[in-house]
């Protein structure tokens, strides 16, 4: 097992490339199992979610071909199954329920259970499926479907709920007739999730507002063009998040700002510079950070997969800042860790107070989800001395080359095998240091240059 290790104190300087978003690739790359045939994917992000996807589909049937672009080929779909080993790991391999009904007539899917984030039910997916001709019964842990005719139907969800929405419109697109999702999801990576279905022949409208309407069609086709995944506002978020926190400026290049708002709000609230370009966000700060308040809600709100990256800032903003998640019942367990680190975080319940201090101290933290992961590793930039996260698998799921990116803009960053001890990660810090210098840059600095 490796960490991650940070000698934090650093300004940071330079400019970031975004990556395709993971919530937008995963969803996509399942979706391509509503169109027989081959498929081609554009700006798919190289993480472990991307893996363990095309892993659960080439288990149904569906070979891959990762060179850049991701290949699929989903002709023939042999078995209808996402089993515990892979639903366990990767959430998100419940949205194989509502294509393979659409297609196959049946599925067999695990439960996902709890999480570290709170209980997170399905109840949404399979109400909405159920409206459309689905039955569904419980048996060892898996929920098994069939579903014979999908016929359209109106549905009301209970919350805008992301992956229930995705769910059930991937049914909906080969059901006969009307199908209306009342209080539907408006996240960005549902409406790229519909304009990819779109490119297949189906026909749906109303995309980023809370009714989508579906006329459902009798078969779906691969896109002749590759499709290109919508890039990570999640990912670029962070990256802003680590200029605010570290001092510095920084550029995030191959994004979407204008999906990224509510964030930017937040940061241009702690006191930083925000400007922004057609596909590009730069972030400069040179004056202390200020507190700010904060509630996540569902897009166009602030997004509940910021709210530890913003929590992680507001550590080291003067002040008192009140972060509210709306969202999710158990999203604070990063607050415990920065804690560890010297941050002064109170919670009861859903709300956070977070009493600036003038610095953190470095320490050894442990991930427990995807962004307190992200939270951890802004902190330890900030931090005096170093910080060791540990359990960074959390960050390989959602981050692509997360460590190369923060030292492309000046962070002393790298990972190691978990046993390292401090004088072996001094060392591979330095030696990071020195490969990311260039043969010129040591010329100008007066030092011999290495053949
Ligand atoms: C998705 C994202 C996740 C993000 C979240 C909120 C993916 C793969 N994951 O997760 O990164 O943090 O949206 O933007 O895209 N709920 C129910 N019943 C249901 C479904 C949801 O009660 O059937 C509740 C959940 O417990 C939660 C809330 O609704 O409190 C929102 O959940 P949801 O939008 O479904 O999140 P996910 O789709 O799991």
């Amino acid at each position: 097992m490796e960490k991650i290790v940070i000698d934090g104190g650093r300004p940071l300087h330079g400019s970031i490339r975004c990556s395709g978003a993971k919530n937008a690739a995963l969803p996509i790359l399942i979706a391509t199992l509503l169109a027989p045939g081959e498929h081609r994917l554009t700006n798919v992000p190289e993480l472990a979610d991307t893996s363990s996807t095309l892993s659960l589909l080439g288990r149904i049937g569906c070979p891959s071909l990762v060179q850049g672009s991701v290949r699929l080929d989903t002709t023939r779909i042999a078995f209808c199954e996402a089993p515990y080993d892979v639903v366990r790991k990767m959430r998100a391999s419940v949205l194989v329920l509502g294509p393979m009904l659409a297609r196959c007539g049946e599925a067999r899917v695990s439960l996902p259970g709890g999480c570290a984030i709170g209980t997170r039910p399905i109840d949404q997916h399979l109400k909405g499926l159920e409206a459309l001709g689905c039955r569904f019964e419980l048996e060892g842990g898996y929920i098994n479907g069939i579903a014979h005719d999908l016929k359209g139907a109106e549905i009301h969800l209970d919350m805008p709920t992301v992956t229930g929405t995705e769910n059930i419109l991937m049914a909906a697109v080969l059901a006969r007739g009307t199908t209306r999702i009342h209080n539907a999801a408006r996240e960005p990576e549902v409406v790229d999730l519909v304009h990819f279905l779109q490119n297949l022949g189906a026909k749906i409208t109303g995309e980023g507002t809370s009714t989508l309407t579906i006329e459902g069609v009798p078969r779906l086709w691969p896109a002749s063009r590759p499709y290109s995944i919508v890039p990570d506002r999640i990912e670029a978020g962070t990256y802003l998040c680590a200029a605010a926190i570290a001092g510095g400026d920084v550029e995030v290049t191959g994004c979407a700002p204008q999906l990224l708002e509510a964030s930017l709000h937040k940061l241009r609230e702690a006191g930083c510079h925000v400007e922004v370009g057609e596909t590009s966000v730069r972030l400069r700060r040179d004056t202390p950070l200020r507190s700010f308040s904060a509630r996540t809600e569902p897009y166009p709100g602030l997004a509940t997969d910021m709210q530890a990256q913003l929590m992680a800032v507001a550590t080291v903003a003067a002040g008192t800042s009140r972060i509210e998640e709306t969202i999710f019942e158990n999203r604070f367990m990063h607050a415990a860790e920065l804690t560890r680190m010297g941050a002064r975080i109170q919670h009861v319940g859903r709300l956070a107070t977070v009493e600036g201090v003038e610095a953190l101290k470095g320490a050894q933290v442990m991930a427990s989800d995807l962004r307190a992961s992200a939270a951890l590793v802004l902190a330890g930039l900030a931090a005096q001395g170093l910080t060791e996260v540990l359990r960074i698998y959390h960050l390989d799921r959602g981050y692509e080359d997360l460590v190369g990116k923060l030292r492309g803009v000046g962070a002393r960053i790298v990972r190691a095998p978990d046993t390292t001890d401090t004088d072996a990660m001094i060392e591979a810090l330095d030696a990071a240091d020195r490969a990311d210098v260039s043969p010129e840059e040591e010329m100008a600095a007066g030092a011999p240059v290495s053949s």
